[in-house]
C-alpha cells in the first residue's frame, strides 16, 4: 500500500511502514528517493529497463510524454529548431545559457580552430576493414581520440573539461565524414575552416579533391535542424551509458564512446537505418502496405514495424512533428520524388487512423521521419547513425558535465535479485 504527503511516501509492507522523501522537480515530477531502502531496511528495487527510476536530477532537458513536449535548457523545440543553429544548441545544452553574439562567434571560432585530426589518426582508418560500419568506426575513433588528449583525462579539471567539449564537438564531423569516405574508398576531404558546421560536414562527406563542391543551403539548413532536433533527449539509453561510464570518472571521449556504442543498436539510434530498411523491404515485395499493416498486427509474425512508438511520448514525438512538415518542404524544394515517400506516408496513415495503432500508442516517432529526410540530402543509410550521433554529441557531453559536477554522483552500480543455484559442492571433471 502506498500513502503519500508532503514530501514524504510511506509505503506498508508485512504491516510494517517504510518512509521515504520526495524531491518535485520543477514541472511538477515527484521522484520517490529510495536510497536509503537497502541501508535501513535490506530491501532493494527491482526495475527492468529502469522505466520508473530516475538516476539522477537533471536542469538539461524537459520530456513531457503526456503532453509531447521537448525543451532544452527551458527553450521549446519548436522555437530552436525554427530559430537557432546547431552550434549555439550545442552551446546552450553545454553552458546552461544561449550564447551571446560574441559569445556565439568566439565558440564557433574555437570550433573552427580543431577540426583537423591528428595525422597519426589516419593510419587507424586506414586499418579497418573496406566497408566496415561507420559506427563502428566512429566509436573506435572517439575511444582513440582519447589517447591524443591524454592531458585533458581528469574530469575534475574545468579546463580540461572545456578543452575536450571542442575538440569532440570540433572534430566529431571530421572523423565521420573519413569514417565513410574509407568505406567507400575514396580520399578523406579535410576541413574547410570558412563554412559553417553543418556545411563543412556535407563538404567533406560529399565533397571530392578533383572539383568543387557547391553547398546547397536547402540541405545544409535541412541537417542543421536535424541535429538540432537530436541534440538532447533526457536519460535515454545511449546518455545513460555515458553518464554511468563517466561516472567510473573514465574520461569524456571514452565514455562518448560507450554512448556511441548504445546509440548503434536498432531499438535506439539506429532505428532509423531499419526504418528505411523496412521501407524498402515492402517496396521490393510489392509496395503492399495493407499486408505489412497485417504482418505487424500478427503477434505470431516475426516482422516488426520500425519508427513507431516510444518508451516516454504516449501521444506524439514533437520531433516527429516537426520532421513530417519539415520532410514535406524539404524533399519539395529539392525535387526529390522518392517511392519510399509514398509507402510511409500510407503507413503514417494506417498509425493515425487504424485503432490497433492508435490503441498502443503507435503513433510515428522522430526515427521515422528522419530516415525519410537523411535519405533525400543524399546520405546513405548506414551514415544515419552517425548522423544522429553527430547530432546527440552536446547533449552526451553537457549530461556528462552535469553528472561530474554533481555532488550527489555516485559510481553507477545497480543491484540485483540473485535467481541462481543456492550453494552447491563442486564435482570434479571427470566425476561430471
Ligand atoms: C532518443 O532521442 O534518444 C530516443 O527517442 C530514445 C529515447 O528517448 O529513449
Amino acid at each position: 500500500m502506498f500513502k503519500t504527503s508532503d514530501g514524504e511516501l510511506t509505503v506498508t509492507h508485512d504491516d510494517q511502514d517504510y518512509t521515504f522523501p520526495t524531491v518535485t522537480g520543477t514541472e511538477g515530477d515527484v521522484g520517490v528517493d529510495i536510497s536509503r531502502l537497502r541501508g535501513d531496511h535490506k530491501k532493494i528495487t527491482l526495475d527492468y529497463g529502469f522505466a520508473n527510476t530516475a538516476a539522477c536530477r537533471s536542469s538539461i532537458t524537459y520530456v513531457n510524454g503526456e503532453t509531447g513536449e521537448l525543451r532544452y535548457r527551458g527553450y521549446r523545440i519548436e522555437d530552436l529548431a525554427a530559430k537557432a543553429t546547431f552550434p549555439e544548441v550545442a552551446y546552450l545544452l553545454i553552458n546552461g545559457e544561449l550564447p551571446t553574439k560574441v559569445e556565439l562567434e568566439e565558440y564557433e571560432a574555437e570550433l573552427r580552430g580543431h577540426t583537423l585530426l591528428n595525422e597519426e589518426m589516419k593510419a587507424m582508418f586506414d586499418a579497418f576493414p573496406r566497408g566496415a560500419h561507420p559506427m563502428g568506426i566512429l566509436s573506435a575513433a572517439t575511444a582513440a581520440m582519447s589517447t591524443f588528449y591524454e592531458r585533458y583525462h581528469d574530469p575534475r579539471d574545468e579546463e580540461s573539461v572545456k578543452e575536450s567539449t571542442v575538440r569532440l564537438m570540433a572534430k566529431l564531423p571530421t572523423v565521420a565524414s573519413f569514417a565513410y569516405k574509407k568505406s567507400i574508398g575514396q580520399p578523406y576531404m579535410y576541413p574547410r575552416n570558412d563554412l559553417d558546421y553543418s556545411s563543412n560536414f556535407l563538404y567533406m562527406m560529399f565533397g571530392l579533391p578533383v572539383e568543387p563542391y557547391e553547398i546547397d543551403p536547402v540541405v545544409a539548413r535541412a541537417l542543421d535542424v536535424l541535429l538540432i532536433l537530436h541534440a538532447d533527449h533526457e536519460q535515454n539509453c545511449s546518455t545513460s551509458t555515458v553518464r554511468l561510464v563517466g561516472s567510473s570518472e573514465a574520461n569524456l571521449f571514452a565514455s562518448v564512446a560507450g554512448g556511441m556504442n548504445a546509440l548503434w543498436g536498432p531499438l535506439h539510434g539506429g532505428a532509423n537505418s531499419a526504418v528505411i530498411a523496412m521501407l524498402t523491404q515492402i517496396d521490393q515485395d510489392g509496395g503492399d502496405v495493407d499486408k505489412y499493416v497485417a504482418k505487424a498486427k500478427d503477434k505470431d509474425d516475426p516482422f516488426r514495424l520500425m519508427g513507431f512508438g516510444h518508451r516516454v511520448y504516449k501521444n506524439f514525438d514533437p520531433r516527429a512533428t516537426i520532421l513530417k512538415d519539415f520532410a514535406a518542404d524539404v524533399l519539395e524544394r529539392l525535387g526529390v520524388n522518392d517511392p519510399l515517400l509514398n509507402i510511409a506516408l500510407k503507413l503514417e496513415e494506417h498509425a493515425l487512423t487504424d485503432d490497433y495503432f492508435v490503441e498502443r500508442k503507435l503513433y510515428p516517432n522522430v526515427d521515422f521521419y528522419s530516415g525519410m529526410i537523411f535519405r533525400s540530402l543524399g546520405f546513405p543509410v548506414r551514415m544515419f547513425t552517425v548522423l544522429f550521433a553527430i547530432g546527440r554529441l552536446p547533449g552526451w557531453m553537457a549530461q556528462w558535465k552535469e553528472m561530474i559536477e554533481d555532488p550527489n554522483t555516485r559510481i553507477g552500480r545497480p543491484r540485483q535479485v540473485y535467481a541462481g543455484y543456492q550453494e552447491r559442492e563442486y564435482t570434479a571433471v571427470d566425476e561430471r
